[in-house]
C-alpha cells in the first residue's frame, strides 16, 4: 500500500481538515504557541493534569472537540526535554510511536508538524517508518480482517516558516517514497512461502517488474548455466525438483548508454533445508527468507527505476532451492566452478557461496563499475552483529566504496558495519582434495564465507553484504521480512548518481 504524502507550507494549521495533527515536541508551550496560539491552553491543561509523559517513545492524544479548529485531534510525541541531548535514535523512536498510535487508533489521515531543524532527515524517516509500520502481507489469506489492514492513507507534512522551502524537500520526499515502494516489493517477495516463491516465480516477478518499469529481464536456464560451466550453482540445485535459473534484469538510463553498470548480485535460495547437511527443524520455516538478497536486488532496481536515476544497473539472481534427496550433492563432493577453480563441498548447507561464486564469475562480462553482492549468507554474521547491521566486506583498495555504502546506511538507518577480509582468514579454506573447501572452521564464519567469495571477484571492484541478521526478524509465528538493505543500497545509488562520472 502506497501512502500519499503532501507538503503544506506555513499557514493556519487549524484550517486544515484532518483527523490528527502529529506534534513532535521538546517544549510544549513554546512550540504550541508558535504553531497556533489557540491550542496553547490545550497543551497547558494536558500538562497541568500531568496525564502527559515526556518520555521518548510515548505519545498522548488530545481531542480538540469544541475548539475553533478543523483539526480533530492532536497527537503529542515527546522528543525529550533537552534539545541538545536529542539523537536520531530518539527521533526514530518517536516517529515509530506516532505511526503505531495512528494505526492503533485507525486514523485515516494526519498532518505531521515538522521541527524546523533536521527536516530532511525527519521527512525521510516519517515516510520509511510509516510504510514499515503500516505494512501487511495478506496475499495468502482467504479473508482479510481489520487486524490485517491499516486504514491510514494520507499524510500532510507541515513545514513552518523557519524550516526549509517545500520545493527543496520535494526531492527527499520523492526519494523516500520510491525507496519505500522498493522495500515493499522486497518484503512481499521475502514473506511469500517457498511453495509459491520458487526460482521460476522469482523469474516471473523479475519479468513483471521489468515490463512495469521499462527494464529488460532475461532468464538463463539451468541447462544453459551448466553449459557455461556453473558447476557449483548446478550442484546446489541438483537435489531439488524445482528448476533452478539465473535471472538477469537490466536498467539502462545513463546518458552514456555504454557506461559501465553497477551490478547487484542477490542470493536467491528460495528454501534452504541445508541439503544432506540438513538443518535442525526448529525455525526451519524461516529458511524461506534465504532469497532476501534476491528480493533486495529487485527492490533496489524498482526504486532506481522509479527515480529514473541516470545510471546503468544490472541485477543478477542465481535462484534455486537447497534440498536433500537421492540426487542431492553429498558432503565431500568436488565440483568445478565457472572460474575453473575446484571446490570441495564439505558442508552442503554452505550453499549460498556456491551459487554466488558462479554468478560472480558470470558478471565479469558486464565490465562492472562496482559489483555488490547481497546474501543471507551465514548464521555467524547474526552472532557477530545481531539484527542491527549487515556485515560489509571489501578489499582495502575498495574501502572508499565501503565508506560510501556505510554512510548511505547511516543516512537511512539501514546500516552496515565493516568486517575484515584479511589473508590470515583465507587459510581456513584449505582442502586436501580440491583447490579449496566451501567451509572454514567454527570461528569467524561470516569472514571465511566472504573470503570464499573474494576468490571469484578479483577482476573488478567488489563489496559483499552479509544480510543474514537484517533481512528478516525471526520469531515463531511472527517472523517477517524487513525489506533491508533496500534503503541503504538505493540511497547509495542515489548518491552515486549525484557524483559526476
Ligand atoms: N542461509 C544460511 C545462513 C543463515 C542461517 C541465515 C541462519 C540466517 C539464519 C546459510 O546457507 C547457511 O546455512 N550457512 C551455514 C554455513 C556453515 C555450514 C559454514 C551457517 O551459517 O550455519
Ligand atoms: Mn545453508
Ligand atoms: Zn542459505
Amino acid at each position: 500500500m502506497a501512502l500519499d504524502f503532501k507538503y503544506v507550507a506555513d499557514k493556519d494549521i487549524s484550517a486544515l481538515e484532518t483527523s490528527c495533527a502529529v506534534f513532535f515536541s521538546s517544549s510544549l508551550e513554546e512550540e504550541f504557541t508558535h504553531i497556533n496560539a489557540k491550542w496553547a491552553h490545550v497543551a497547558h491543561s494536558a500538562q497541568r493534569e500531568s496525564r502527559f509523559s515526556r518520555k521518548v517513545g510515548s505519545s498522548f492524544l488530545i481531542n480538540l472537540w469544541g475548539e475553533d479548529t478543523k483539526v480533530k485531534n492532536v497527537l503529542i510525541v515527546p522528543l525529550g526535554e533537552n534539545k541538545e541531548e536529542q539523537t536520531h535514535h530518539d527521533y526514530h523512536k518517536a516517529i515509530t510511536e506516532a505511526w503505531k498510535k495512528l494505526a492503533e487508533l485507525r486514523i485515516e489521515d494526519a498532518v505531521f508538524i515538522l521541527p524546523s531543524d533536521d527536516c530532511v532527515w525527519m521527512v525521510r524517516q516519517i515516510v520509511l517508518v510509516g510504510e514499515h509500520v503500516l505494512y501487511n502481507y495478506n496475499d495468502m489469506r482467504s479473508k482479510i480482517s481489520d487486524d490485517h489492514t491499516s486504514t491510514f492513507s494520507k499524510a500532510w507534512l507541515f513545514v513552518s516558516k523557519q524550516g526549509p522551502k517545500t520545493d527543496s524537500l520535494d526531492g527527499v520526499l520523492k526519494e523516500s517514497m520510491s525507496i519505500a515502494a522498493g522495500i515493499s516489493l522486497t518484503k512481499d517477495l521475502g514473506n511469500a512461502p517457498a511453495n509459491i516463491c520458487t526460482p521460476y516465480y522469482l523469474s516471473l516477478r523479475a519479468k513483471a517488474l521489468s515490463s512495469e518499469m521499462g527494464m529488460t529481464a532475461n532468464t538463463i536456464s539451468l541447462e544453459q548455466a551448466k553449459e557455461m560451466g556453473m558447476g557449483a550453482f548446478a550442484a546446489v540445485s541438483q537435489g531439488s525438483k524445482e528448476p533452478a535459473c539465473l535471472i538477469e534484469i537490466s536498467y539502462k538510463n545513463s546518458p552514456n548508454k555504454n557506461d559501465s553498470p553497477y551490478v547487484l548480485v542477490g542470493k536467491g535460495v528460495t528454501f534452504d533445508s541445508g541439503g544432506i547437511s540438513i538443518k535442525p527443524s526448529a525455525c526451519m520455516d524461516e529458511m524461506k527468507f534465504d532469497m532476501c538478497g534476491a528480493a533486495a536486488v529487485l527492490g533496489v532496481m524498482k526504486a532506481v527505476a522509479l527515480l529514473k536515476l541516470p545510471i546503468n544497473v544490472v541485477g543478477i539472481i542465481p535462484a534455486t532451492e537447497n534440498m536433500p534427496g537421492g540426487c542431492a550433492t553429498r558432503p565431500g563432493d568436488i565440483v568445478k566452478t565457472m572460474s575453473g577453480q575446484t571446490v570441495e563441498i564439505l558442508n552442503t548447507d554452505a550453499e549460498g557461496r556456491l551459487i554466488l561464486c558462479d554468478a560472480l564469475t558470470y558478471v565479469e562480462r558486464f565490465s562492472p563499475k562496482v559489483v555488490v553482492d547481497i546474501a543471507t549468507l551465514t548464521g555467524a554474521c547474526v552472532v557477530a552483529l545481531g539484527n542491527e547491521a549487515a556485515a560489509i566486506y571489501t578489499r582495502p583498495e575498495d574501502y572508499s566504496i565501503r565508506n560510501d555504502i556505510v554512510s548511505a546506511g547511516e543516512k537511512t538507518l539501514d546500516r552496515a558495519w565493516p568486517m575484515p577480509l584479511w589473508e590470515e582468514y583465507q587459510e581456513q579454506l584449505k582442502s586436501k582434495f580440491a583447490d579449496f573447501a566451501n567451509i572454514g572452521t567454527r570461528w569467524g564464519g561470516s569472514v571465511t564465507a566472504a573470503c570464499f567469495l573474494s576468490r571469484f571477484t578479483r577482476n573488478y571492484k567488489w563489496a559483499h553484504l552479509d544480510i543474514a541478521g537484517v533481512a528478516w526478524v525471526s520469531g515463531q509465528g511472527t517472523a517477517e521480512a524487513t525489506g533491508r538493505p533496500v534503503a541503504m543500497l538505493s540511497q547509495w545509488l542515489i548518491s552515486q548518481s549525484n557524483v559526476v562520472s
